[in-house]
């Protein structure tokens, strides 16, 4: 569980408090439609281009996007000890999910950016963020296009959540290309469906090109031996507060967000010897799990109990660890 920061959740609540919850609801089904048909839109045509549409998806979708970028980055701080980036920029950023999320992993960060093209997304994110401390309330907020023309200011870190769906395959590359140019460190998160995974194979494939390690989740820089018809996700459970329930029409009191993601880096990097890719399953003595080799191979491993160490770390572990977790 990732809840988000308390003043995060506050803020938010007073900007729902604004508006009637029907607008609300209605905004919110009509980005769940659109965000499920999972096409390209064209720059400059932001899918979020009002303050309701943007309040709906601060409420419904920055609780999930920032608990994957968050369970992503303290995956790449395991990996990266001695990384303490200082500044920090997040592409196509929306209501900002990932600021806090980053401030959340490295408080070493002193300066947030955002590039964003949706001018609502911008006002709400920056109304929100300055109900955050220290870096979080200084973020500048800048008015952009991610195209070939993008000008990325000199950081540490970059993170892209949840956009490259948003962008043709062309620019994507383009864009892939530009990340390993402008920054040492680069944080991709995309939905955990298997085309979500996909584009983020196609980045790895250039990032590594690109001379790039990667620290997350791959444990070898090698071709990804998932099965064709399976893919690499990972999953976060979400709280859902009540206005996240009543403008979703959801009755659970939590959700699951699956996401698939990629930390590259060229910072020294250590990410471990295998990966757990399914949730752990337990019999009699043992625990199963399904990990992700270095080798590379994808190895059915069973911790017996006589393997004290070993099961007393298995018990413990969760889909997406490292393993051995240590
Ligand atoms: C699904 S939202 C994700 C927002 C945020 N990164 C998060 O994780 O919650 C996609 C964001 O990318 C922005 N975006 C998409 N294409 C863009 C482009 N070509 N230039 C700038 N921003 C873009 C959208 O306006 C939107 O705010």
């Amino acid at each position: 569980m990732e809840p988000l920061p308390a003043e995060l959740s506050r803020v938010l609540e007073l900007a729902a408090a604004k508006l009637p919850t029907g607008r609300l609801t209605d905004q919110t089904s009509r980005l769940i439609d659109r965000y499920q048909s999972d096409f390209p839109a064209p720059p400059g045509e932001p899918i979020v281009a009002d303050d309701p549409a943007a309040t709906a998806y601060a409420l419904y979708r920055m609780p999930a996007t920032y608990a994957a970028v968050r369970a992503a980055l303290h995956q790449a701080a395991l990996a990266m000890p001695g990384f303490a980036p200082r500044r920090h920029c997040d592409l196509g950023g929306g209501t900002g999910g990932a600021v806090w999320a980053v401030a959340d992993t490295w408080p070493t960060i002193t300066e947030h950016r955002v590039i964003e093209q949706s001018p609502a997304m911008i006002t709400l994110g920056r109304r929100l963020a300055s109900a955050g401390t220290g870096a979080v309330a200084g973020t500048a907020w800048d008015r952009g296009l991610l195209d070939g023309s993008l000008a990325i200011p000199p950081t540490d870190l970059i993170t892209i959540s949840y956009v490259l769906g948003e962008l043709a395959p062309e620019l994507r590359q383009t864009m892939i290309t530009k990340l390993a140019q402008a920054a040492p460190t680069v944080a991709i998160i995309e939905p955990g469906t298997k085309a979500g995974y996909r584009r983020i194979l196609d980045a790895r494939k250039i990032l590594i090109t690109a001379g790039m390690r990667i620290a997350a989740p791959c444990p070898h820089a090698e071709p990804c031996p998932m099965a064709a018809d399976d893919w690499c996700h990972f999953a976060v459970r979400v709280n859902r507060s009540s206005t996240h329930r009543m403008i979703k029409n959801a009755e659970l009191s939590y959700e699951d967000e699956k996401f698939s993601y990629l930390i590259a880096t060229r910072e020294p990097a250590q990410p471990g010897a295998a990966r757990i890719v399914r949730h752990p399953r337990y019999a009699k003595g043992r625990v199963l799990l399904t990990l992700c080799r270095r080798d590379p191979q994808i190895e059915q491993a069973v911790v017996a109990k006589r393997d004290q160490e070993g099961y007393r770390q298995a018990r413990r572990a969760d889909w997406g660890d490292r393993w051995p977790t240590g």
